[in-house]
């Protein structure tokens, strides 16, 4: 048995999902939804590394906002205040990725822990795992929030596995976010990359142990792997 840790945005939930929103609220040609839609994201986790480094902590949702702010400025829209918190509310129903649910009941039904590890704030990241559905296999809903900072600091993964009274090498970080899984093994992590797009790895931080194509592939990685605990 092992204590699996799945990142949430971009792993179990696909942030570009957001484009369905943008789209209807902004109305604008399809390639300048892409272009927000990407921006937003960018700068979402820019700025929660700047924070992180700042030691300025703050709520992802309000990162989430600020970002969004930035997205809209940047390619001059203006919308008003309600559409921008109906966009911003799509992060609260993201939709999860094919097999989501499938591989964390798996798992589960293995017998490994298995819970999110997010840089989401906890309400933001409990909203969503029901939406998507996900929540009845998860055994913990784990935020960066509890360690105040973001990912990828190393005492975000450390109060992870303090919280699953486990090792830190005993655990595992699933996620398709190259920088969270160089960061998650800095700090003593096993990793799965969750490479969808046959990107190459990161040239900074730890090489992931296992590297899957998609989440379904995800239980063979960690049972080819070593860490158990019990
Ligand atoms: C997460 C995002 C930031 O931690 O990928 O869920």
């Amino acid at each position: 048995m092992a204590a699996i840790c799945f990142d949430m945005y971009g792993t179990l939930c696909d942030t570009a999902s957001v484009t369905r929103t943008l789209r209807r609220e902004l109305d604008v040609a399809d390639r300048l939804v892409d272009a927000v839609e990407s921006t937003w994201r960018s700068r979402q986790l820019r700025y929660s590394y700047q924070l992180a480094l700042m030691e300025s902590y703050r709520p992802f949702w309000s990162v989430t906002r600020d970002a969004l702010d930035f997205a809209l400025d940047r390619y001059d829209l203006a919308p008003d205040g309600e559409t921008r918190d109906r966009i911003l509310r799509s992060y609260e129903s993201l939709e999860p990725f094919p097999g989501a649910t499938e591989v964390l009941e798996s798992l589960s039904a293995d017998g490994h822990a298995v819970a999110v590890l997010s840089n989401g704030n906890p309400e933001m990241l409990s909203t969503l795992a029901g939406n998507a559905g996900l929540d009845g296999a998860l055994d913990a809903l784990l935020s960066a929030d509890a360690a105040g900072t973001f990912k990828p600091a190393p005492a975000v993964y450390e109060a992870a596995a303090a919280d699953l009274d486990a090792a830190i090498g005993d655990c595992w970080l699933v996620s398709g976010n190259a920088w969270d899984v160089a960061g998650a093994g800095s700090a003593g992590m096993e990793t799965v990359w969750v490479n969808r797009a046959n990107d190459p790895f990161e040239r900074i931080g730890a090489d992931p142990i296992e590297t899957v194509e998609s989440l379904s592939a995800v239980p063979e990685a960690v049972s080819d792997g070593r860490p158990t605990y019990s």
